[in-house]
C-alpha cells in the first residue's frame, strides 16, 4: 500500500511515528527506521511540522524524517502526522547538531532541509547555532553523492555566516531552489515563513548538491 493510500481517516498510533534516539544503532542509517526502502529526506527543526506533512502527502515515494528539539513542537507534529495516517514519516526529539556529528552513517540521506533555523542573535549564543563548520561537515558527510541541502532564513546576519560557509565548499555545488515546495509566493510554506511573510520580511535561500 502506498503512503497516500492510507488516508487521513486512518489514524496511526503516534508511537509508530516517534523514533527514540536510544533505540538506534550507532552509526545509524535512517532507512532502517522505515517500513519500506525509499529515498530518505531529513528536516532539522520541524517546528509545527507543516513542511514535512505537505511533502509526505505530496511525495509518497520518499521517506521523511523530522528532528525537533522543543518537546511541545515535537509532540504537536507527531500527533499531526499520526492523525494523517502517513506511513512515510518519522520524528525524533533530539539535538540535530549532535545527531549529525555523532550518530548518522555516512552517505545515508538524499536531502536535508533546514528552514528558519534559530538565529541566536546574541554573540554569546552564537555557539548554539546549527550552522557552524563542524555541523556542515557532518551534514555533507551524511548526504549521498548527488544528495541535496536546502536552507532558508529571514535573518540577514545569520545568512551572512551561513552563505559563505556553504558556498565555499568544493564538495557542494549550488543548484536552483525548487519552486514546487510550497504554494505560489512561498519558499517552503513553513509556519515561521507564513508569519514572516505577513511582516514583510526578506528571505534568503540556497539549494546545493553534493558532488
Ligand atoms: C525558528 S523555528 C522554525 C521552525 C520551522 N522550521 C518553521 O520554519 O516554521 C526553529 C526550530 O528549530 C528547532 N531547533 C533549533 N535547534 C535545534 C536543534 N539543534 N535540534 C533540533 N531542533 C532544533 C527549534 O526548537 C524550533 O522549533
Amino acid at each position: 500500500m502506498s503512503a497516500m493510500a492510507e488516508t487521513q481517516n486512518e489514524k496511526l498510533p503516534v508511537e509508530k511515528i516517534i523514533v527514540e534516539l536510544e533505540s538506534l544503532p550507532k552509526p545509524t542509517d535512517l532507512s532502517g527506521v522505515f517500513s519500506r526502502p525509499a529515498p530518505v529526506e531529513l528536516e532539522v527543526g520541524i517546528g509545527k511540522g507543516g513542511f514535512l506533512l505537505e511533502q509526505a502527502k505530496a511525495r509518497g515515494e520518499v521517506n521523511f524524517f523530522g528532528i525537533e528539539w522543543a518537546n511541545e513542537f515535537f509532540r504537536f507534529s507527531a500527533d499531526r502526522y499520526a492523525r494523517w495516517g502517513l506511513t512515510n514519516i518519522r520524528v525524533m526529539r533530539t539535538d540535530a547538531r549532535a545527531f549529525f556529528e555523532a550518530w548518522l552513517s555516512p552517505a545515508c540521506l538524499d536531502a536535508v532541509h533546514v528552514y528558519f533555523p534559530d538565529p541566536w542573535p546574541k554573540k554569546r549564543h552564537h555557539k548554539r547555532r546549527f550552522f557552524r563548520a563542524e555541523t556542515i561537515e557532518a551534514v555533507v558527510r551524511a548526504l549521498k553523492p548527488g544528495g541535496r541541502l536546502f536552507v532558508a532564513t529571514d535573518h540577514a546576519e545569520y545568512w551572512a555566516v551561513i552563505q559563505p560557509l556553504l558556498s565555499s565548499r568544493a564538495d557542494l555545488e549550488e543548484i536552483e531552489f525548487p519552486t514546487n515546495f510550497a504554494k505560489p509566493g512561498e519558499v517552503v510554506g513553513t509556519n515561521f515563513e507564513r508569519k514572516y511573510i505577513k511582516e514583510g520580511r526578506t528571505f534568503y535561500k540556497i539549494a546545493l548538491r553534493k558532488r
